[in-house]
């Protein structure tokens, strides 16, 4: 009588997620493994549900091999590809979920870099800039009682009047439109800097092609970045967003949240603010406070 065979082989669409799943199992770190596992079930299960076929796997992989290979010491393409799929603020959601009271935070994006200049209160961060409007940004850094945190480092950065970050620009070999503040004993920060434009996202790579390909614009509403930071407190990396900017709704990256919008009052005379920062008109300023949550929870 002939008895059945031993099943040796993963030859079904099931089997051969069981056997990669069982693969993983032995894995010592607890996280990994919860990582790995789902990753496995989550990925088999994408390439069955849209019945992936070769040609189609052949140009993931050649977009992924593309991706990595935009990538520089200047330039972040997976940074940009995980912004523009949605990833980088549903892990921002994830991990930097905030007391209520609290400043929220939004994605860091791939522009910051480290060393900007220390400035001193009202330095100008866009000294040398070409075109735009001067702006003052100011207000308090405070804990969630409202008691103002003294020496809080506010690391700030954004995109030049023409929409480009630093590094964008080949021929600046300095840092541009960056800056390092610190607030006084009473929480007050005062920066200088002009006015933020809407740009978009570097489009001469996969995910340009990506967002080409699917319809998608590439602008980011206008912004100025933030990392504030004083001891005994959680970090907070965000942005304040212009409000009358027409990209809030859609942009490219999903980093807009509403406690975030500022209004950037245009000032055309010589006004009270125009002495109290000692600036001439045109100017903007914006007002904002930034609320520190405490390490301890
Ligand atoms: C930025 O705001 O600098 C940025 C964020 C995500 C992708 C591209 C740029
Ligand atoms: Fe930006």
């Amino acid at each position: 009588m002939q008895t059945a065979p031993v099943k040796t082989r993963f030859t079904t669409e099931d089997d051969i997620t069981a056997e990669v799943k069982r693969r993983f199992e032995q894995t010592p770190d607890p996280r990994l493994r919860e990582i790995m596992l789902s990753l496995t079930g989550h990925l088999h299960q994408f390439v069955k549900d849209v019945r992936l076929v070769e040609g189609e796997w052949w140009k993931a992989i050649e977009f992924l091999t593309a991706t990595g290979q935009m990538c520089s010491d200047k330039r972040q393409e997976f940074i940009l590809l995980s912004d523009t799929m949605g990833i980088s603020m549903l892990v921002d959601l994830i991990s930097n979920g905030k007391p209520a009271g609290a400043t929220e935070s939004t994605v860091f994006g791939p522009f910051y870099r480290e060393g900007g200049p220390e400035l001193p209160a009202g330095g100008n961060m866009a000294e040398g800039a070409a075109g735009g409007t001067p702006t003052i940004i100011h207000g308090r850094v405070l804990d969630m009682d409202g008691k103002p945190i003294a020496n809080a480092m506010l690391d700030v950065w954004q995109a030049d009047p023409a929409g480009l970050y630093d590094s964008q620009r080949p021929e600046l070999e300095e840092l541009h439109m960056r800056g390092i503040y610190r607030s006084d004993a009473e929480g007050n920060y005062l920066i200088r800097t002009m006015r933020p434009v809407h740009y978009q996202i570097p489009t001469d790579g996969p995910v340009g092609s990506m967002l080409a390909a699917t319809k998608r614009h590439p602008w980011r509403p206008a912004h100025v970045h933030f990392k504030v930071t004083a001891p005994g407190y959680q970090p907070l990396t965000t942005h304040l967003f212009d409000d009358v900017d027409e990209y809030l709704d859609s942009d490219a990256v999903f980093g807009v949240k509403d406690s975030l919008i500022c209004k950037f009052p245009v000032h055309e005379s010589r006004d009270a603010d125009a002495a109290k920062f000692g600036i001439e008109p045109p100017f903007c300023t914006a007002e904002y406070n930034f609320i520190l949550a405490s390490l301890q929870k």
